[in-house]
């Protein structure tokens, strides 16, 4: 018996009006028909020429594998653990702000889905939900994600709040002392939506976004974040909190060995999903120095271009202990809601067992820098371990 199909007003499956989904880059073109163009602009764009937002995905795509073979592959584990907690897979999702300009149920729908995946859900301080509000959504394992503003007593506030909310780390984002250049921002005039509020930053006259002749976020972020921030408030922040912090931005072995010694619990090696500063490397080109850098004293994560299983593989055989994706989520609940989002993750997770099986690894310590090639490799660098 088939199964009875539910019917949308126009008589057409969800499924028939946009074809059958098989991976996570074709929520972008549905959320591209479905969004105001100024929202779909904002999530989608980078920033300047978008020379980076490109290398992003064209870096992962130079990385060749090493598959072995004749390995029994009948069982294949992805859990994992991330500052001590367990997840199912080593694939997180990344703080993206304003998530009910994608769906009505916004942030909740997300924290649902990364809850239904067993994995952890990144909320960004500028969400649309406040921190208890998705607390409120059900059990779940959630960082929180933490700008730093001028008024110091507002960082304060917010923190003790997610503490409070059962928020178990902090993401520190550091690139961001100012709002990269989007120009498809600033031609749309981009600014949140009146019915919208900066949820975390409602009590504290914070949460609105005024209109400018420019785009209002970097208007915004001009006038409320602190440009002073450096290595001391890492400590600051430690004495405000009992919250590990994951320092989100590092792509040099410099800062990798900063985070280290500033006492970070991890590193987030992150480009901002190239909408900072143009013309840095991709995030997956950059890993191997923070690793190296980091010497295995704290955890090395990544975000930027995780679109496929494939690439979550070679994250972790450059050293990575885990991903973050970001506009996957954004375009999935603009596409379908919750529903978009736990695909997303299902169809990530799916992949990413694929490859494992078809490499030869059947935990995520049996995948080693062994198991793929790199473009320094093939020009001369030797093959480690041949
Ligand atoms: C972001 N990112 C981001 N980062 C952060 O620290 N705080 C934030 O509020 C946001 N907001 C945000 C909005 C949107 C629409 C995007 C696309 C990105 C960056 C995000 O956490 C992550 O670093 C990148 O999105 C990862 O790259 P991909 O997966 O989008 O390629």
């Amino acid at each position: 018996m088939p199964e009875p199909r539910l019917l949308s007003s126009a008589g057409f499956t969800n499924q028939e009006k946009m074809g059958e989904i098989t991976n996570v880059m074709e929520y972008q073109a549905i959320a591209k028909q479905k969004l105001p163009k100024m929202v779909y602009d904002y999530y989608a764009s980078g920033a300047e020429d978008e020379w980076t937002l490109n290398e992003n995905r064209e870096a992962f795509s130079k990385i060749l594998f090493r598959p072995r073979i004749l390995i029994d592959v009948s069982k294949i584990d992805m859990t994992t653990t991330v500052l001590g907690f367990k997840i199912s897979m080593p694939i997180m999702i990344a703080p993206t702000a304003m998530q009910k300009m994608a769906t009505p149920e916004g942030e909740y729908a997300t924290a649902r889905a990364a809850s239904a995946a067993g994995t952890i859900m990144t909320l960004s301080s500028w969400a649309t939900s406040s921190v208890e509000e998705v607390a409120s959504t059900g059990p779940g394992i959630r960082f929180f994600q933490l700008y730093v503003y001028k008024d110091r007593n507002v960082v304060e506030q917010l923190v003790r709040r997610a503490e409070r909310a059962g928020f178990k780390a902090i993401a520190l984002t550091v690139d961001t002392p100012r709002l990269g250049r989007r120009e498809a921002d600033i031609k749309n005039r981009f600014v949140l939506p009146p019915y919208l509020t900066l949820k975390n930053f409602e009590g504290l006259d914070l949460g609105k976004m005024d209109k400018s002749n420019d785009s209002g976020l970097a208007s915004y972020v001009a006038g409320q974040i602190d440009r002073t921030l450096s290595w001391k408030d890492v400590k600051w922040l430690q004495s405000i909190t009992s919250m590990p912090i994951l320092v989100k931005g590092v792509i040099t072995a410099e800062d990798a060995r900063l985070a280290v010694h500033s006492g970070a619990a991890g590193i987030i090696v992150s480009n901002h999903g190239a909408r900072q500063l143009d013309y840095v490397p991709a995030t997956i080109s950059a890993l191997e120095e923070v690793v190296t850098a980091a010497q295995g004293r704290i955890p090395v994560y990544l975000d930027g271009g995780v679109r496929r299983g494939t690439d979550v593989f070679k994250a972790l055989a450059l050293g990575a202990a885990g991903v973050f994706i970001g506009r996957p989520v954004v375009f999935a609940l603009a596409a379908e809601g919750e529903a978009g989002v736990r695909n997303v993750l299902r169809m990530l997770r799916e992949e990413f067992e694929l490859t494992m099986a078809l490499g030869g690894c059947t935990s995520l310590a049996d995948i080693t820098r062994s198991h793929i090639f790199t473009e320094g490799d093939r020009l001369g660098r030797p093959l480690p371990r041949l």
